[in-house]
Order: structure tokens, then C-alpha cells, then sequence
């Protein structure tokens, strides 16, 4: 069976094959067509999911193909910022996107604050001609006083899981890869292809 992966980060699309039951072989937007950016308008990351996820299922079906799609987003909620950046996580301090100058912005918004507790969630969103399907995961932590660590990208410099006293950045790959809200979400949606046929 093939799957559209919503995503024409080719890492990622690595990482999601990588993780695929036998049988499913996934798809980049490349691989379909799609090289422009797919329009992020929602006004949450579920919403954002669902909106890449619906466009490129429409985009097929205008060509006559009915396939099954994958679509993630991604952001972090900061509780004392009453969940900012969340869904602008991305271009929190405006565009093009740019990770150092969104950790500074952050570290600023926050200032002394010492309440900061924080999550990542990641929802993902499968849809196919009759059926939609919606994963979610989440890692709970806080956000560091100053960026620490090399590893990762986005936010990780600045997020400390709970029940660890590092950032992502210096945890690295293996641990966060365990725990992280993309891993949890992904490992729902693949428990439920081997179950299930689209
Ligand atoms: P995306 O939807 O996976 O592209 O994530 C949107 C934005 O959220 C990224 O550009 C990062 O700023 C932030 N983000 C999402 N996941 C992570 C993560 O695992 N670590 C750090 N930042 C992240």
C-alpha cells in the first residue's frame, strides 16, 4: 500500500519510512508533485494538520487518484504565555523562520517568570476516502533559564523534559527520539496501521 506523507522534508520522510510496518511504502510531496508550501492558515496545530493532510488528498483526487494521507504538525505550548508560540511556533518571531531568534524572543516573553512549565504536542492526521483518523502526542517539561545544548533543532535548547534535568539539545536524539511528542503520536498511528487496512 502506498501513504502520502504530507512533508517534503526529506529526513522526516526517512524517519517516518524507517518506522512503517513492511507494506507501506510512503510517499514525499515531491514524489506527487506538490513543490509549493502547502498554506498553514489554522488556528491550531490540529486544525493545521488536518488543513495539510485535506489538501493534498484533494489534490490527488482532482487527478483521479484516491490515496491514503499522512499530515503532522507540530508546535510548543508555554502555560505562563497562555500556549504561546504554539500554532506560530514555526515563525514565532516572524518570517523566514529562524530558531535562535525564536529561543531569544522566548527566553525575553518569559523574562524572570518562574512558572514555566511547557509541552510540545504533535498531532497527526490520516485520512483516506472514507475514513480520518487523528493521533496526538505530547511531552510534558519546563523551559530553561538560558539555551544549553547542541543537539536537535527548533525549541530543544530550551526544553527540559520531565524527569530530567538537561535540554533536549544536550539529551540528544536517542533519548529525546524515546519520549518526544512526534514519537509518541507516530507510535499511536503506526500501532494502528498494523491493525488496520485503509
Ligand atoms: P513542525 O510542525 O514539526 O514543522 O514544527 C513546527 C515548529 O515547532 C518547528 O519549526 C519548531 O519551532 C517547533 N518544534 C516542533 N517540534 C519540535 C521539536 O521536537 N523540538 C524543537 N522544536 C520543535
Amino acid at each position: 500500500m502506498e501513504l502520502v506523507f504530507a512533508s517534503s522534508n526529506q529526513n522526516k520522510i526517512k524517519e517516518v519510512q524507517a518506522m512503517l510496518p513492511p507494506g507501506i511504502r510512503l510517499m514525499g510531496l515531491t514524489d506527487i508533485g506538490i513543490t509549493q508550501e502547502i498554506p498553514e492558515t489554522g488556528t491550531t496545530i490540529a486544525e493545521n494538520a488536518e488543513i495539510k493532510a485535506r489538501y493534498v488528498y484533494d489534490y490527488l483526487k482532482n487527478k483521479g487518484k484516491e490515496m491514503a494521507v499522512l499530515a503532522d504538525d507540530s508546535g510548543l505550548e508555554v502555560k505562563a504565555l497562555n500556549g504561546a508560540p504554539g500554532v506560530y511556533s514555526a515563525r514565532y518571531a516572524g518570517t523566514p523562520k529562524n530558531d535562535i531568534a525564536n529561543n531569544t524572543k522566548l527566553l525575553e516573553a518569559l523574562n524572570t517568570e518562574t512558572k514555566r512549565e511547557a509541552r510540545f504536542v504533535t498531532v497527526l492526521y490520516l485520512m483516506n476516502n472514507n475514513s480520518s483518523h487523528i493521533f496526538e502526542g505530547e511531552v510534558l517539561g519546563t523551559i530553561a533559564y538560558e539555551a544549553k545544548g547542541n543537539f536537535g533543532f527548533g525549541y530543544d535548547p530550551l526544553f527540559i523534559p520531565r524527569g530530567y534535568r538537561s535540554t533536549f539539545a544536550e539529551l540528544g536524539d536517542s533519548i529525546k527520539n524515546t519520549i518526544s511528542h512526534r514519537a509518541t503520536a507516530f507510535k499511536k498511528c503506526l500501532m494502528f496501521l498494523e491493525k488496520n487496512t485503509l
